[in-house]
């Protein structure tokens, strides 16, 4: 497995490998592996013929009061975990080769950025987007592997894709889960014992709607004020929302009579969690 680490360096291998005819995946990740990051690795292998895998905490997806500083990073775990999983290229640039200081050019999917976590994290998909662009550009991927737990993200990325015309293939992951529920995140770890118990919350309450509309709870007003009760009844939980969308174009829903995305955020003590699930009417 190779470690690149210069933008460079990394276009020089890609268009080499295009020379070949080498079919490349891409998965983009932040790095602090766990088995959410590794199935999309996997995943990414039975596509493609060279997996990169790039590991860059994107500084401009972040809001000024967010954990850009406290995001953990150990880029030695990750690269050898991606070693076994056998990922051909570990691709990890530092932040002034991304974003020299002259920089100056984003890129903005305006509508389905607005919702969600786009209406609670300003900026936050202008920097998604932007960073997912350049890292498309370098990395020249004929195919992109991304997890459906940030199902925004995915949208929003394939959006992108498909208004600006670029030759990347979007696939998109199921959510991968701890085996109480807790979907998989780098930012877990945040979370003390205590909260680590009560952050299964939000899958239940995924859950918990299942179960309601499957019974014929369809309005989702009474469904959100249900949940909200259910999640604050655990310790630690500040609700940041709870929303019920189309998952195509993430317009709000008001009664659950086609398959309609639930999508949390959550705040455990410090630890803003989100999870989601399309519930069936
Ligand atoms: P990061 O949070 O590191 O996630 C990298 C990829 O792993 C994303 O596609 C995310 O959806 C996926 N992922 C994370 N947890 C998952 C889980 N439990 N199950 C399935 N997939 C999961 O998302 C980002 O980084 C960044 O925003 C990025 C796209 C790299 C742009 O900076």
């Amino acid at each position: 497995m190779r470690l690149i680490k210069e933008v460079s360096q990394m276009k020089i291998w890609s268009e080499n490998a295009r020379k070949n005819g080498v079919r490349i995946a891409l998965v983009p990740t932040m790095g602090y592996f766990h088995e959410g990051h590794l199935a999309l690795m996997r995943k990414a292998k039975t596509l493609a013929n060279k997996v990169v895998v790039s590991i860059f905490v994107n500084p401009i997806q972040f809001g000024p009061q967010e954990d850009l500083k406290e995001y953990p990073r150990d880029l030695e775990r990750d690269a050898s975990l991606a070693q076994e999983v056998g990922v051909d290229v570990v691709f990890a640039p530092n932040a002034k080769d991304m974003y020299p200081q002259v920089y100056q050019t984003y890129v903005e999917v305006t509508e389905l950025s607005k919702p969600l976590c786009g209406a609670k994290r300003p900026g936050h998909f202008k920097g998604v987007a932007t960073v997912c662009l350049k890292l498309f550009n370098i990395v020249k991927p004929h195919l992109a592997v991304f997890g459906l737990k940030d199902y925004q993200q995915f949208l929003v990325v394939k959006r992108m894709i498909a208004d600006l015309n670029l030759d990347v293939e979007i696939v998109g992951h199921p959510i991968v889960r701890e085996k109480d529920g807790l979907a998989m995140s780098s930012r877990n770890i945040y979370l003390s014992p205590e909260e680590r118990k009560s952050a299964v919350c939000l899958y239940k309450a995924l859950c918990l709607a299942k179960e309601k509309v499957k019974k014929g709870l369809k309005d989702t007003n009474i469904l959100q004020k249900e949940l909200e009760e259910f999640i604050l009844s655990h310790p630690y939980t500040k609700v940041d929302y709870i929303e019920f969308r189309d998952p195509e174009h993430l317009i709000e829903v008001r009664e659950i009579t086609e398959p309609t995305l639930l999508a949390l955020a959550v705040f455990i003590g410090k630890a803003r969690l989100i999870d989601n699930m399309i519930i069936e009417p």
